[in-house]
């Protein structure tokens, strides 16, 4: 099972990578949680990735298909993965695409999740407001800036999966259980 969550800031995408790969086995590969490791790790990659995270842009394409290509050649990753946050611009889901073929393997289903915008922005206010879970990218300026890049940056990719027939789409405005029930229904057809 190699599957991709797309999905907005606050669309569950976290959420449901960590019930499915619970229940399947499979890998969750969070380009987002690599980067936050970088950061607390105190490395070089972490100091810019901080930065350019805390401003809500998106890291460079090239750095993030090399962490996602040494990712997916971990031995964990060999019965499948769900990617969450990887590919976020059209360069970032050829090289995927690309990578898998290399590999002899493809993607089973591209699953978008859609919420509406004053949703996403109450998820992630919530999360400021209990601050175990706080990020430093979790602002309301951030947050701004990072629903406009996925707008002018991450949705592109949506017609290129829908061109290539991968594309499926879940109601991610439903409860967490819900949302995973649609996301199974979808993985039993792929
Ligand atoms: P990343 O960590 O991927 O953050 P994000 O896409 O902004 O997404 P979130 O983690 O905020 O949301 P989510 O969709 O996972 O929702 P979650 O399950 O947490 O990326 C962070 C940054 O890293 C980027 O801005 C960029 O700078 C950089 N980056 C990462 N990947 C990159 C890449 N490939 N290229 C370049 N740069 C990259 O849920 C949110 C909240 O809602 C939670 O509190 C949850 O409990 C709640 N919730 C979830 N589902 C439901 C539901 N159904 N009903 C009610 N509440 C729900």
């Amino acid at each position: 099972m190699n599957i991709i969550l797309l999905g907005p800031p606050g669309a569950g995408k976290g959420t449901q990578a960590q019930v499915l790969t619970e229940r399947h086995g499979v890998a969750h590969l969070s380009t987002g949680d690599m980067l936050r490791s970088a950061v607390a790790s105190g490395s070089e990659l972490g100091q810019r990735a901080k930065k350019i995270m805390d401003e809500g842009q998106l890291m460079p394409d090239e750095l993030m298909i090399k962490m996602i290509s040494e990712r997916i050649d971990q031995p964990d990753c060999a019965k499948g993965f769900i990617l969450d946050g990887f590919p976020r611009t059209v360069p970032q889901a050829e090289a995927l695409d690309s990578l898998l073929e290399s590999k002899g393997t493809a993607l089973d289903a591209v699953i978008e999740m859609k919420v509406d915008e004053a949703e996403l922005v109450s998820r992630i206010e919530s999360r400021i407001n209990e601050s175990a879970q706080a990020r430093s990218d979790d602002t309301v300026e951030t947050l701004k800036r990072r629903l406009e890049v996925y707008r002018e940056q991450t949705a592109p990719i949506l017609p290129y999966y829908r061109n290539k027939g991968t594309l499926k789409t879940v109601d991610g405005m439903k409860s967490i259980e819900e949302v995973t029930d649609q996301i199974e229904g979808i993985l039993q057809v792929a």
